[in-house]
């Protein structure tokens, strides 16, 4: 081992601006960039006190729910993953994950290791679960829980929740939602639909950085935390004693874990910059930019992945590679010419899809524009215009 620090940590960090239109993290507004920049709080300062009240009013009204226990971790939509499957459920107790792309696979992977027993609901990547399988599925099985994701950005499909809430219900199952990658891009509401845990992360619509998540139980779900007959097996994701430190039911502010007091100013001024227009005013301005977007892919001679209109999620558009065409060398040129990421795909769509993220602050006719415009050169670039000019 060398007795000396690494010669790159003296030079100069230059992080040069990009336009980021993959699947998350999107570009955060500058005013929440500059929220960041504030000088440090105390975790349990009362200033930071009141930020964390104003954090738990935003996500309240993101989810549209009145659950008392809305918060949001200082870890990532992976770590909110696992809270919400390692505190609703217990080891040798039933989760039944839909899985139709990588985050019905990220779900059982994480059950799993907690000793949560899995059973998976198989469905095809590119399309979303009819409300009639689901049924079937949770009559057959009779889980504690059901699992599914909202967004699936590994494929690029929206499931529609409603109906969900009152078949689990009937059969007395908890109902659980990731909607990290369509949380305030698509409608959500998480009362009116009957969900229990519903989660999402910072850096995606919310467009802040990467690093903080909202999660909110229901109180059926805390009922179910509460006659638990063994410890959550997470510390650091024990939701209940994580509550005490935001304030949940008033209780008395507790040092559970230092929280990530910059990451939350981030949020914090995310959550305002959100709140600049309505909900339902931002769920249209992305059904707007995925319409002006799907048709210049169309213009362009490209096919959608996800067939059926209504399963397109807004937020995260899936587009087939042409034969002949290496996907990376295109988003390699639209990097390194235009400062533009387009991703390519992930799960079932790797080395078959790229993908366009429209996210909050990111989500503008103009970055529509831009990035149609920069496919399309790096499309001509590979030969692939040409190509089909010629047909
Ligand atoms: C639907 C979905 N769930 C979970 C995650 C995981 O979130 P994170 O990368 O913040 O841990 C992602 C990230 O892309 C996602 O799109």
């Amino acid at each position: 081992m060398s007795s000396n620090w690494p010669e790159n940590l003296g030079e100069a960090m230059i992080i040069k601006e990009k336009l980021l239109m993959g699947p998350g993290p999107s570009n955060c507004p500058p005013t929440v960039l500059k929220a960041a920049a504030n000088p440090l709080l105390g975790h349990l300062h009362p200033d930071f006190c009141v930020i964390m009240d104003d954090v738990k009013a935003g996500i309240k009204h993101l989810f549209q729910t009145e659950n008392e226990l809305t918060i949001a971790l200082c870890a990532s939509g992976h770590a909110a993953m696992e809270a919400t499957l390692v505190n609703v459920l217990e080891a040798g107790e039933k989760v039944v994950i839909a899985r139709n792309g990588i985050w019905g696979d990220r779900a059982a992977d994480i059950a799993s290791r907690a000793g949560i027993l899995v059973a998976m609901m198989n469905g095809n990547p590119g399309k979303s679960f009819s409300t009639e399988d689901i049924e079937e599925f949770l009559a057959k099985e009779k889980p504690k829980a059901f699992f599914i994701t909202h967004g699936e950005s590994s494929t690029g499909v929206l499931q529609n929740l409603k109906g969900i809430g009152a078949i689990c219900r009937k059969y007395n199952c908890l109902f659980s939602v990731d909607s990290v990658a369509a949380c305030g891009g698509v409608e959500l509401k998480m009362d009116e639909w009957g969900i229990d845990v519903l989660y999402t992360g910072s850096q995606k619509v919310l467009s802040a950085p990467p690093g903080t998540a909202p999660i909110s139980f229901s109180a059926q779900a805390r009922e179910a935390i509460k006659n638990r007959k063994t410890a959550v097996q997470s510390y650091y994701l024990d939701v209940e004693i994580l509550g005490r430190y935001w304030n949940v039911d008033n209780q008395p502010r507790f040092y559970h874990h230092t929280g990530a007091v910059t990451n939350i100013f981030a949020l914090r001024e995310a959550l305002s910059f959100i709140s600049s227009k309505t909900l339902e005013q931002s769920w249209k301005r992305h059904k707007n930019c995925q319409k002006k977007l799907h048709e210049g892919l169309k213009e362009l001679g490209l096919e959608l992945f996800v067939e059926n209109e209504d399963d397109r999620l807004p937020c995260v558009t899936t587009i087939k590679v042409p034969g002949g065409v290496e996907w990376a060398k295109v988003t390699g040129l639209m990097m390194q010419n235009d400062t533009i990421e387009m991703a390519g795909g992930l799960g079932p769509t790797a080395g078959k899809c790229w993908r366009i993220g429209l996210m909050g602050y990111n989500c503008t006719e103009p970055n529509v524009e831009k990035v149609l415009w920069s496919l399309k050169k790096a499309l001509e670039s590979v030969g692939y215009l040409s190509q089909i000019e010629t047909f």
